[in-house]
């Protein structure tokens, strides 16, 4: 029988913004490590490392995940999106130009992890989740400031910049409605 030493280092193969990794990794190792003391992708960061914060926050498979919660090897076949890999083309992902707009961050360590679980949270609105705030979930849900800080309600701001970052996100959705 083989075992798997937490330990012991194994492969991995990752997908992460739209391109393919072999990582010699422990298995205890992280997603959120894997990009960042792996990879060399430290737009996602460490805040808690406890799921409690967000700022670890990346896209797998178009749906918004803590990164430090969740196994890499776990991932293997995912398609792992990080805030690296949301601009495209010269140009920034258009939460990216709204946070800059609306001046949505201040020290900016936990704006990755916003601006990431904004991207999922928007896609979750436009697929018709509710959310704890919906209040009428028969009807299309209306994304006001209450509704946005809710479903954003798993991203801490130290610098508590959520008037900003709400505005930013409010922007986004108004634009594409
Ligand atoms: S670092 Fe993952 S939730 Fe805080
Ligand atoms: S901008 Fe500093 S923690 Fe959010």
């Amino acid at each position: 029988m083989d075992w798997m030493l937490a330990d012991q280092p194994v492969e991995a193969r990752l997908r992460v913004n739209g391109r393919p990794h072999a990582l010699s990794i422990e298995p205890r190792v992280t997603l959120l490590d894997a990009l960042r003391e792996h990879l060399g992708l430290t737009g996602t960061k460490k805040g808690c490392d406890h799921g409690q914060c967000g700022a670890c926050t990346v896209l797998v498979n178009g749906r918004r995940i803590n990164s430090c919660l969740s196994l890499a090897l776990a991932h293997e076949g995912d398609d792992v999106v990080t805030v690296e890999g949301l601009a495209g083309g010269g140009r920034l992902h258009p939460l990216q130009a709204a946070f800059l707009e609306h001046d949505g961050f201040q020290c900016g360590y936990c704006t990755p992890g916003q601006i990431c679980s904004a991207v999922g949270m928007l896609a979750e609105v436009e697929a018709g989740w509710p959310s704890h705030a919906t209040g009428d979930l028969a009807g299309e849900a209306e994304l006001d400031a209450a509704e946005i800080r809710e479903r954003m309600s798993g991203n801490i701001c130290r610098c508590s910049a959520y008037p900003n970052i709400v505005a930013a996100i409010r922007s986004v959705a108004e634009a594409a409605s």
